[in-house]
């Protein structure tokens, strides 16, 4: 399996801090559900016993949009476990921007890091995917990942006439979601032997949910349905060639509340046998920030199509450069993206209702038996 259809081998968000400037929504995914991490950690009642307390963020992009559910958690640890000193692992894969993670962890970046705020703190990072084993076992106290376990780790075919797993169909569709519960299985399972007993696993998911929502489909303009119309459109014209527009497949699975709670509610599934629990699960629709500003305050349409479209491209665009052959040149591929992307600007800028990136996810809590 080459590089094309291996996850690890092409995926990152865009780097230099474009992912969490633009991506504000995951950012209000997490502040507005980080209630749910901390009420785990109260739960866990950790001893105040001077060992180390280790956390770890796992496909943590540049840190950024979880800088303020990490001030509130840890604020809260360190008071809960005042002799604990408290280490902190980011995990993503290799070419993630982690020098922009540790620039703005050590506040060389307008982020405002809360490193200087907590006292006995150590961070560090891990490239190791979260679908592998990253830590030693047992020694995890609190599992946290958020907008990131709807990777899988490999595409398992091409979708014929889509982009992404939503809009295939039949076998494409069922191999799909095979991969996603074989990804899915093999994570919980790793990270069941990471944690310690008793700790716990938090985790925030892109996923499908009772009334068939995702992301950026809840009623609107299906944006995968945009970017599937754009993408087609530019091999239509010779832009990209028939065989890039095949080739180019999210390497994502949505998954419904019943998908991502089975391996732990099956008392035959390896997850429930490595020990994992499910303590909690409910789904939410977070508003899209640029469509809510657009449509309550300023109604500018021109301004949200340009507000807008970098959180697209901010996650979206590792995806379809893959998806080119690799002999076109940097400045090709750039020249590429920049028509693609100015396409779906320009339409939403004509036509700016029902265009909406809300968020849609399922939000799981897990304990690892004692
Ligand atoms: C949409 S970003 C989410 C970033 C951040 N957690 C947030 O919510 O804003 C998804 C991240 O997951 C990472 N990722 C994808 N597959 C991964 C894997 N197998 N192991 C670790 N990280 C992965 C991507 O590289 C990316 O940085």
């Amino acid at each position: 399996m080459g590089d094309k259809t291996r996850t690890a081998g092409f995926m990152a968000m865009k780097g230099a801090g474009y992912y969490s400037k633009a991506t504000t929504g995951a950012k209000d995914v997490m502040d507005e559900a980080a209630h749910l991490v901390i009420e785990a950690v109260e739960r866990m009642q950790p001893a105040d016993d001077g060992s180390i307390f280790r956390v770890s963020d796992m496909g943590c992009a540049d840190g950024g949009t979880s800088v303020d559910l990490w001030r509130r958690v840890l604020g809260h640890l360190r008071a809960l476990v005042p002799s604990r000193p408290i280490e902190v692992v980011y995990t993503d894969l290799p070419r993630n921007d982690f020098s922009q993670l540790f620039r703005m962890i050590h506040g060389q970046t307008d982020v405002k890091s809360y490193y200087q705020e907590i006292d006995n703190l150590y961070v560090f990072a891990s490239a190791t995917s979260f679908h592998q084993a990253i830590f030693p076992a047992a020694s995890l106290d609190l599992g946290f990942s958020s907008t990131a376990s709807h990777y899988i780790s490999s595409t398992p075919c091409h979708i014929t006439g889509h982009v992404h797993m939503v809009g295939a169909k039949g076998q494409e569709r069922a191999a799909f979601e095979e991969q996603g519960r074989i990804d899915w299985e093999t994570m919980l399972v790793n990270r069941a032997r990471e944690l310690k007993p008793g700790g716990r696993l938090c985790l925030f998911n892109f996923g499908i949910d009772e009334e068939g929502r995702y992301l950026g489909n809840t009623g609107g303009i299906s944006m995968f349905d945009t970017f599937n119309q754009l993408w087609a459109e530019l091999a239509g014209e010779g832009v990209i060639t028939p065989e890039e527009y095949l080739a180019t497949n999210f390497p994502q699975c949505y998954r419904t509340v019943e998908q991502f709670t089975a391996p732990l509610k099956d008392a035959a599934n390896p997850v429930h046998k490595a020990g994992l629990r499910l303590e909690h699960v409910e789904t939410r629709v977070v508003r899209c920030p640029f469509e809510r500003d657009f449509t309550e305050n300023h109604k500018d349409a021109k301004r949200f199509a340009r507000e807008y479209l970098p959180t697209l491209r901010s996650w979206s665009e590792a995806t379809f450069l893959g998806g080119l052959k690799p002999e076109r040149d940097a400045q090709e591929r750039q020249a590429i993206m920049d028509e693609f992307y100015g396409r779906y600007q320009a339409r939403v800028a004509a036509a700016p209702q029902g265009h909406a990136m809300d968020y849609v996810h399922a939000y799981l809590v897990c304990r690892k038996e004692r």
